[in-house]
């Protein structure tokens, strides 16, 4: 719980020396994985919340300035509430951004506040165009310990224009991010709001020991390309507590394309999915893949609801990805509403460029499904693996699917798969055959942790404490607004604006105690 309170003591004498002090102290906590040990908001570097005014070069130079703490306990910007147009910035290590929870980031729709940097190297071209992309919103790249925070704040990429832009075929480069962190470690996304991203959401690459937490994700559902999470080439990943509705997969892992992928040899490996709600009518509720080139080991995925989805688990590969999709664990999956409960796709198709190796064969085993109920569901199954290149070590337990009005007459359709079943209804394929009641078969969920289950978060307290001295203010008692101190909330620089000083002679209060709640103006 993040709570925001405010003291402010004003003691004033008009008559001069003796004990003219103000002291304003404000604070409020919220859970993160460190605390730090600096701060400072927005409007210290001339932040404007208007909804209008680009605040791109006032989160640089707040980042910039903040990042001299480091290597001294670290930093905090604080961004009140208001609406924050921005570009792209950068963010620094050891640092937390928070957004308070009536702060709206707002997506600059100007393509000039957004640099253009290099394609990923795992994936050779960027995913909408060749060549380079837009940095995202918030970028950090070659960092330790980043945590984007807040009180569910929300951050809104106005992807209204971009997604326009994209069908149109307009964009020399690849749509933004909302949040991309690259070859980075220890890193923390957590309570915020994200809404109508440009293109994916968020997106560590590279990185490891990465929390993401709380998130509200949302999109039209028939946006372009708008995932929820996606790790990539990422060890050590706990995604949980997040509801995202989205035009594209709620989480799709990924590991680079094709030769390139192949190449970078960077595998998503140590991943926790748990306490997800997905609802995605055109895509999957987890897909593994498309690019997955780099492989894909030990995803633990638990405690999951999808409503209105595509799919369940989504596997998607295709001959020149190579790579490796293994040690898969899937167990309580809820789904309302579904096209298909599993897929696996062998021919996804869609190259980077021509330069694939044909022979680069996927490789896809261990794939452990249970404990699993749906509803209305068209089709059960759709199981399609590469000829020659079987998916083996597919095994589905405890799992009831209810059928739709109008189901499919072939409820499960396998090809070029491995594997076994047990008590499952409807029955599946032959190719997963039955283990019978005697022999009733568990698909495996690993009994041991991964580390980063253990990360804990502590309780951290934000806390700014001015004291402003040797100030008279007189104003006339009648005359209208004549406000002595207006504080924005956090203040953690004294600046001369916060005092305001009348003209006429009158009395002041001697003593005001105001316990201000968030947004307050006093
Ligand atoms: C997120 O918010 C919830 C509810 O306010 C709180 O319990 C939790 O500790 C917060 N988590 C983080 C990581 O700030
Ligand atoms: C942000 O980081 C990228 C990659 O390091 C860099 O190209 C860009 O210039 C940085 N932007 C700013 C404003 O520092
Ligand atoms: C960032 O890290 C990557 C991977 O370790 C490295 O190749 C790259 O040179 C680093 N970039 C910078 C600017 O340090
Ligand atoms: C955060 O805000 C979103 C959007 O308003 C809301 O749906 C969600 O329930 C909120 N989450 C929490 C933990 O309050
Ligand atoms: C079942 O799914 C169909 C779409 O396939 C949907 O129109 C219908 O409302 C769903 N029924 C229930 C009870 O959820
Ligand atoms: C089967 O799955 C359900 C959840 O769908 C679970 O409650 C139940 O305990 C499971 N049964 C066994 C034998 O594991
Ligand atoms: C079953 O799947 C195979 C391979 O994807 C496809 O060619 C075939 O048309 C499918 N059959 C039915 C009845 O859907």
């Amino acid at each position: 719980m993040v709570f925001l309170l405010a003291v402010v003591f004003l003691l004033v004498s008009t008559n001069g020396v003796e004990s003219r002090k103000v002291r304003l102290i404000d604070s409020f906590e919220y859970s993160a994985t460190n605390c730090r040990a600096h701060s400072a908001s927005l409007t210290d570097f001339g932040g404007v919340g208007d909804g209008i005014t680009s605040n791109t070069q006032a989160f640089q130079a707040a980042i910039n300035h903040l990042s001299q703490f480091s290597s001294d306990g670290g930093s905090l910007l604080f961004v009140p509430p208001g609406k924050w147009l921005t570009g792209s910035f950068n963010v620094t290590s050891h640092f937390t951004l928070f957004l308070h929870k009536d702060a709206v980031l707002l997506g600059s729709q100007e393509e000039n506040e957004w640099p253009v940097i290099e394609p990923l190297p795992s994936y050779g071209r960027g995913r909408d165009t060749e060549g380079g992309r837009f940095s995202s919103l918030i970028f950090g790249t070659n960092l330790t310990d980043v945590i984007i925070t807040g009180d569910n704040g929300t951050i809104d990429g106005q992807g209204e224009l971009w997604w326009q832009k994209f069908r149109a075929k307009q964009l020399l480069y690849t749509r933004p991010y909302l949040i991309e962190i690259m070859h980075s470690e220890n890193i923390q996304i957590s309570n915020l709001t994200l809404v109508n991203s440009p293109s994916w959401n968020i997106h560590p690459v590279y990185c490891s020991n990465v929390i993401v937490q709380g998130i509200t994700i949302l999109a039209p559902v028939t946006s372009p390309n708008t995932d929820g999470i996606n790790p990539d080439s990422c060890t050590n990943t706990r995604i949980e507590d997040c509801y995202i509705v989205s035009g594209d997969d709620c989480i799709a892992v990924k590991s680079g394309w094709d030769e390139y992928g192949i190449a970078y040899g960077m595998p998503t490996k140590q991943l926790v999915i748990r306490r997800l709600t997905c609802i995605s009518p055109f895509s999957a509720v987890i897909a593994l893949g498309s690019e997955m080139s780099g492989g894909i080991q030990d995803v633990r995925a638990e405690d999951i609801v999808a409503i209105n989805s595509e799919s369940g688990v989504r596997i998607k590969t295709a001959v020149g990805r190579g790579g490796f999709v293994k040690d898969i664990y899937v167990r309580g999956f809820t789904m309302h509403t579904m096209k298909w409960a599993f897929w696996m796709t062998g021919n996804y198709g869609s190259h980077p460029d021509e330069n694939y190796d044909p022979n680069a064969l996927p490789v896809i085993e261990n794939i452990n499904y249970r404990d699993m109920v749906a509803e209305n569901v068209t089709m059960a199954a759709r199981l399609e693996g590469i000829s020659g290149d079987p998916f083996t070590g597919v095994c589905i337990s405890n799992v009831t699917i209810g059928l739709a009005k109008k189901p499919k007459k072939l409820q499960w359709n396998c090809t070029d798969v491995a594997g076994i079943s047990s008590g499952v209804v409807p029955q599946p394929c032959a190719l997963l055959p039955d283990q019978g009641p005697d022999k009733a078969t568990t698909c495996e969920f690993p009994e041991e942790t991964l580390p980063i289950e253990s990360v804990q978060v502590q309780t951290c307290s934000y806390r700014s404490n001015v004291i402003v001295q040797g100030i008279t203010i007189l104003a006339l008692v009648t005359s209208p607004n004549t406000d002595g101190i207006n504080p924005a909330l956090p203040f953690s620089i004294a600046k001369p604006e916060f005092m305001h000083v009348a003209q006429t002679p009158a009395q002041i209060p001697e003593l005001r105690t105001v316990t201000l709640s968030p947004g307050t103006i006093v």
